[in-house]
């Protein structure tokens, strides 16, 4: 029976600290090489623990949120660049007091907040919407017939508005270079005669720099070239890219079930509650030492430990049967899946922890009955 890690609790978020390191120092070469501004976008990750790492390889954070403004401001200790669909009014004063730079996703917005933004020495941008769509899942594509996301051209008018220094487009997900690339020229399509005279261009996240066949030469080349040719500064706000391949979720199996000849395993953690993307994008993520489907070899689907029927996923094949209390290793669980877990039922937290570059793993955070109880009334 596999059972990885001994000294490590299940469920836990495990952050493998050299693969972080590797993808940090991708990210530090196409900022040294290119002028481009690399910034940690916190809704993607937010393991904060790690921030005093981040910064020194990182130029600073993107924040959706009051909450994702404060985490930067007072835990990676520089102030956020702030974008959010809009902005509620009590909250910001505050979220001016933790942000460098704001972006605008309408002219309303910016009639509403722009002045007292500029006031307070905040640099003001207006999101756009390049209408030109490279994601295929709706869910994640802003670019949708429809989306709310980003002022399109025929809304914007000749001229920005006075006050207006940047502008921000964030169309990509898991992309490479050549999306990239489309995607700018549709910018400059329609935007082209903004982009003259900005001091700055944010070109969202999206970017999938860190994955082993993306083109970081070309990145390189292309930003300086973006860079020249309109005297502004790029900003580019990955999330996925910092905790790409960074480390896994430690599992355990709880029960084996025959569900009408289907073998189930349920385990201790949930797809919906700690792998939602699982279920949202939807995807099916590595298990170690697991493999597709192979005729002959032991088979089981995965059974989440919540009580909604579709968290569950697979199905998988393995060399050996499995069996109650061995390890199952979710590859790749670092970004996306901490900032958004759940208690949904009731199911506790997983644990974090860090697999020091020495191999040590030092436990980070548990979480008990208090988190759960703590979000309702
Ligand atoms: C405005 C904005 N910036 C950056 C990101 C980060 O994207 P990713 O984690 O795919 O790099 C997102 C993700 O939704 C976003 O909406």
């Amino acid at each position: 029976m596999k059972v990885y890690y001994p000294e490590i609790p299940s469920p836990c978020y495990v952050l493998e600290e050299e693969r972080l390191l590797h993808n940090l120092r991708i990210l530090q070469r196409v900022q040294q090489e290119s002028g481009a501004d690399i910034i940690c976008a916190l809704k993607g990750y937010a393991m904060f623990s790690t921030f005093d790492l981040l910064r020194q390889y990182l130029a600073g954070c993107t924040a959706s949120s009051l909450h994702e403004a404060r985490l930067c401001f007072e835990e990676f200790g520089s102030k956020a660049h702030v974008c959010a669909p809009a902005y509620p009014p009590g909250d910001f004063v505050e979220i001016l007091s933790c942000a460098s730079h704001i972006t605008f996703n309408s002219l309303s917005q910016w009639e509403l907040f722009g002045q007292e933004a500029r006031k307070a020495g905040v640099s003001c941008g207006l999101r756009i919407n390049p209408e030109y769509s490279v994601v295929e899942t709706a869910l994640y594509d802003p670019c949708a017939p429809g989306s709310r996301m980003g002022i399109r051209a025929k809304d914007l008018g000749d001229r920005l508005p006075e006050g207006i220094e940047g502008l921000h487009f964030h169309t990509l997900c898991e992309n490479g270079l050549p999306e990239l690339l489309e995607t700018f020229a549709a910018v400059e399509e329609r935007f082209g005669d903004h982009l003259k005279g900005l001091s700055w261009l944010n070109m969202g996240g999206g970017h999938h720099i860190t994955r082993e066949d993306y083109d970081v030469d070309g990145l390189i080349e292309f930003l300086r070239k973006v860079q020249q040719r309109y005297e502004l500064q790029v900003i580019m706000e990955p999330g996925e890219a910092i905790g790409l391949g960074t480390g896994f979720l430690k599992t355990s199996v709880l029960d084996v079930i025959d569900s009408d000849g289907v073998l189930v395993a349920i385990i201790d953690a949930s797809f919906t509650a700690h792998m939602p993307d699982c279920l949202e994008m939807p995807y099916m993520p590595e298990i170690r030492g697991a493999k597709e489907v192979v005729r002959g070899l032991p088979t089981y689907r995965m059974g989440g430990i919540s009580c909604l029927s579709g968290d569950q996923l697979g199905d998988y094949s393995f060399e050996e049967d499995l069996e109650v209390g061995q390890t199952l290793l979710f590859e790749d669980m670092i970004h996306y899946t901490m900032v958004k877990t759940t208690n949904f039922n009731g199911v506790n937290l997983p644990s974090i922890g860090i697999l020091r570059s020495d191999g040590k793993f030092e436990l980070v955070r548990q979480f008990g009955y208090r988190d759960y109880r703590d979000r309702l009334s």
